[in-house]
């Protein structure tokens, strides 16, 4: 009975590009979903953009436009990475649509209706410069413990002690400085801690198999809290200004973001049902159909608890699982973009490099626990090189040859072929229930377990001296045969992490005029067409190339310039969460340099080696101001450094400061210089 699946992976932010972390996420349940089509199901993967929210707000109003300009401008650049990776979503949505408000609104109502909403006056901390409520993270002060300055409102960093943001000292708003003030309005709550609520989610969060152990854990440690830590009720409502879908009759409040997200899955998946005509009521009223989700190991809390209740009391079809994974770590670092590590997803593509070589290298790593995984360059291009390309990709490469230049592409097996088919049959069985459990590393050890067999046993036969004697050319044709047919269930056990590669196999090499199925693992081919060029190896110059922006200094570029219009100035009192203090700005320490000598760098098409004479010292400076500037025309004269930048060790030296520059969204980019009467030395402030 082929199965009928509704797959999401988490909706992510829509204030910024994707991260390899996305990529990460999109790639495990891309392969999960391939395998299970491979298998004849009826599989729906949506996904869409979660657009509201406080910092998509002021993000916007920061640069001067409106939240749904940015989403739209995020959105744009959504398709080339997926198509880029070959994540193949049915449709990608947005929560800021019209049946995201209706299904939050209507499920709101339905919540009402059961009795598990209810209102209550709240005092929170006010902007009286920016107008709005604060959440927890845009307050700032002295640890109430220790005194520690420019401490968030939940913990302090110096001494650890934990505190209510209420209890800081000297409180500022990181959106304005202001000191915020107590200001009390009226919240609206979703009842979680019902009995009929806690009773559900017991039971939801007990059912064998339905989540990891770890993550029922986790869910029952939340559930069965006691005290302090008892279920509380969720505050739902955020006031205006927000961007977000209005709560029926209640004028001025909004859904709290993490309301309308999860019901932006129904949302994204209604959008499709209309435009490929499945009845979307139905569809999620069969008991038969599975809803599953995809998330990462921070919003579990969301999942498993909020998200089932909230389907569960509104009359909808609750999920049947909720598949969790670890983080991607890049060198054993945690990703931070403020930090500069971490992989960019399309400078990966940029560069040239294979996206089958990172769907491969990840589900190596995944298992279907919550662990994270490493990106580590070495180990990537140990395992692509000598794994997926010299042990399977190979075997084509080899085998192929022969049998297009001796026997016309036509194969024959030697005795009985019945231990092939079988063989084949127990070995696509034992990965697919590999796949199934989302244990891909194991799926992709069997696979190259089978690879090994297969080079062994090609190589014992010695094909390259069987081809020199015309008496052998029947067992070369056998052996030959038998490695690509090898060959070929290997790229049907493959297809799910290289959809690509097998699809150019299926149709190149072995004359389909289809993709693979699951059921094709044992077939036996019997002629194939001149092989193809498959795959090449990584290039270690690619892995260089790669992490190279991270290496190079990044410039500091002038506030990108808007032309405000009066409206917008007015609108925007501040630019919102880029606001530092005073003291924040002292500790940049910035003086006037001449540049006395400047070169270009061998290997480096970004890059500048400038020489400057900083009055008391001299450094040297790598600038990515090749692009713009002869450097020849640089030598003697004045610019901005960042003095106490911490050294930077690059490929071609160190780099000890920086220069400023300005720039915009288009090409072109200006050096900074003080007027004249300006000397090397001399404080900027
Ligand atoms: N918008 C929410 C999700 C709403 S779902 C109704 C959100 N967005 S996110 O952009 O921050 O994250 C999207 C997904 O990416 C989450 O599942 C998150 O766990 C995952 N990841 C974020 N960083 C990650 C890594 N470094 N590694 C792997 N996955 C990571 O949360
Ligand atoms: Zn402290």
């Amino acid at each position: 009975m082929p199965r009928r699946i509704f797959v999401t992976t988490a909706l992510p932010y829509a204030n910024g590009s994707f991260h390899i972390g996305h990529i990460m996420e999109y790639i495990q349940a891309d392969i999960w979903v391939r395998f299970q089509r491979m298998q004849g199901h009826e599989v729906h993967f949506v996904c869409a953009d979660d657009a509201h929210g406080a910092p998509i707000m002021l993000k916007a109003q920061a640069e001067g436009i409106t939240p749904q300009q940015l989403v739209a401008r995020i959105a744009a650049e959504r398709p080339k990475y997926l198509a880029g990776f070959h994540i193949g979503f049915d449709n990608w949505h947005s929560t800021d649509s019209p049946e995201n408000t209706e299904l939050s609104q209507d499920i709101y109502r339905k919540l009402k209706a059961a009795g598990l909403i209810y209102t209550k006056s709240i005092e929170q901390f006010y902007d009286p410069v920016q107008g709005m409520f604060l959440a927890d993270r845009y307050i700032k002060g002295d640890c109430p413990k220790c005194g520690a300055k420019d401490q968030y409102g939940d913990a302090c960093e110096n001494c650890s002690s934990v505190y209510a943001p209420t209890d800081l000292k000297n409180p500022y708003s990181t959106l304005s400085g202001a000191a915020p003030v107590l200001k009390s309005s009226e919240h609206y709550f979703f009842r979680l801690s019902d009995p009929k609520c806690v009773a559900f989610l017991r039971q939801w969060v007990n059912e064998p198999g339905r989540l990891q152990s770890q993550v029922a854990n986790k869910a029952r440690e939340w559930l069965e809290g006691e005290g302090e830590k008892a279920l509380g009720d969720w505050d739902i409502s955020r006031d205006a200004p927000y961007f977000g879908i209005p709560i029926p009759d209640a004028p001025g409040k909004y859904f709290y973001v993490w309301l309308d997200a999860p019901i932006g899955y129904l949302a994204s998946f209604k959008n499709y049902c209309t435009r490929k005509g499945i009845d979307f009521e139905k569809f999620l009223a069969d008991t038969d159909t599975e809803q599953i989700h995809f998330i990462g190991k921070d919003i579990i809390y969301f999942h498993t608890l909020f998200w089932p209740a909230t389907l569960k009391f509104a009359g909808y079809k609750v999920p049947d699982h909720v598949y969790v994974h670890g983080f991607i770590n890049v060198s054993g670092e945690k990703m931070s973009k403020s930090r500069g590590t971490g992989i960019s997803p399309l400078r990966y593509l940029d560069v040239g490099m294979n996206p089958e070589w990172l769907r491969y290298y990840i589900a190596a790593k995944l298992s279907s626990n919550v662990e994270d995984i490493d990106f580590n360059p070495e180990d990537f291009m140990a395992r692509v090189n000598s794994d997926l390309v010299g042990k399977y990709v190979n075997i084509a490469s080899r085998a192929a040859s022969f049998l297009s230049k001796y026997f016309n592409g036509d194969l024959k097996y030697a005795g009985d072929t019945v231990p092939l088919a079988d063989g084949a049959r127990a070995s696509a069985f034992l990965v697919r229930e590999s796949y199934e459990s989302r244990e891909f590393g194991k799926a992709i050890r069997e696979a190259m377990a089978i690879a090994d067999r297969i080079n062994q046993s090609f190589d014992a036969s010695q094909p390259w001296i069987l081809a020199k004697d015309p008496a052998k050319h029947d067992e070369l044709q056998d052996v030959c045969s038998r490695a690509l047919h090898g060959f070929k269930l290997l790229s049907v056990l493959l297809a799910p992490v290289l959809p690509e590669l097998a699809e150019r196999a299926a149709k190149e090499l072995f004359g389909f005029d289809r993709s693979f199925l699951w059921s094709d693992a044992e077939s036996l081919p019997s002629k194939i067409r001149p092989y193809q060029h498959l795959m090449t190896r990584v290039d270690p110059k690619q892995l260089d190339a790669l992490f190279e922006i991270e290496k190079e200094p990044a410039k500091v570029t002038a506030s990108t310039p808007h032309p405000a219009s009066p409206a917008t100035e007015a609108a925007q009192p501040t630019a919102a969460p880029a606001t530092i203090s005073i003291d924040d700005f002292a500790k940049i320490d910035l003086r006037t340099a001449r540049i006395i000598k400047a070169e270009h760098v061998e290997g480096a098409d970004k890059l500048l080696k400038l020489t400057l004479d900083l009055g008391t010292d001299t450094r040297t400076v790598f600038a990515g101001i090749k692009s713009a500037y002869d450097p020849a025309k640089l030598e003697g004269r004045l610019t901005v450094v960042v003095a106490n930048l911490a050294p930077r060790k690059m490929k071609f030296g160190l780099s000890q400061g920086m220069v400023l520059a300005a720039s915009g969204e288009g090409s072109g980019l200006y050096l900074l210089s003080p007027d004249s009467g300006a000397v090397p030395g001399m404080r900027v402030k």
